[in-house]
């Protein structure tokens, strides 16, 4: 196997359970789950404390070249990776859906995606990972050994979105973050660069009539038999 054939690509809108579904296939298959989307959130924040204005993308890369990022792995299976800027951990903070609009609005700038997809790329070499994002199977890692993508009706992530945030003790007007959602995927398959786009080689999993169990039965049959395939 090649290097990038060690790579497993798992992309699609929000709310469509990639996180949890990533998580489960990287640690069943035994390879390391990468959270493109953190990323993104990590640089948002970064931008927004440091007041950098988005139109001026000379001041945008300025402000990337002082960026130094880490991830940090799950915890747990329920668990979010992650994420520490020049040494401070910034974990807490990039997880709220206005974090999320925020990063859906610096992942449109060139010098952003620039920065992030060759960083993507440099922790792609390691090899054996699974990376969740947008364009990780169409841009970042277009040889990727096997691809997936994810989809569900906005409205039914709208409501396990919900859920999820009232595990978390937090209550959001359901109808306020389906509006959201509706915008984030626009605004991530209209971007000119990167956009968020099914792969031609990607194999399309519909999550909404299945649960997390469901999704990943299919994911794991298909999984097992290129690995076997590829020994
Ligand atoms: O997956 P997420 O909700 O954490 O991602 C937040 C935003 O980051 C998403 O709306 C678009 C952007 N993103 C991207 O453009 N490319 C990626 N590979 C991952 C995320």
């Amino acid at each position: 196997m090649s290097e990038l054939q060690h790579v497993v690509t798992i992309d699609g809108p929000s709310g469509v359970g990639k996180s949890t579904i990533s998580r489960r296939i990287a640690a069943g298959i035994g390879f390391t789950y990468l959270d493109t989307g953190a990323m993104y959130r990590g640089v948002a924040l970064f931008l927004e404390q440091h007041g950098v204005d988005l139109a001026e993308e000379i001041a945008v890369r300025q402000a990337l070249a002082g960026i130094e990022m880490r991830l940090l792995p799950a915890a747990g299976e329920d668990q979010d990776v992650g994420v520490v800027i020049n040494g401070e951990d910034v974990s807490g903070l990039i997880r709220t859906p206005e974090m999320g609009m925020l990063a859906s609005k610096v992942s449109a700038l060139v010098p952003v995606r620039e920065k992030l997809t060759e960083m993507q790329r440099e922790i792609g070499q390691v090899g054996r990972i699974v990376a969740e994002g947008r364009d990780t199977g169409t841009v970042v890692y277009p040889k990727a050994f096997c691809k997936f993508y994810l989809d569900a009706a906005p409205e039914v992530r709208a409501r396990r979105r919900i859920l999820q945030l009232r595990e978390q003790g937090t209550e959001m007007d359901e109808q306020e973050l389906l509006a959201m959602i509706i915008k984030r995927d626009r605004d991530d398959q209209q971007r000119t660069i990167a956009p968020l786009k099914q792969a031609e080689d990607a194999v399309l999993v519909d999550t909404g009539p299945l649960d997390i169990d469901g999704v990943c039965e299919v994911m794991f049959k298909i999984l097992r038999r290129k690995l076997a395939q590829d020994l």
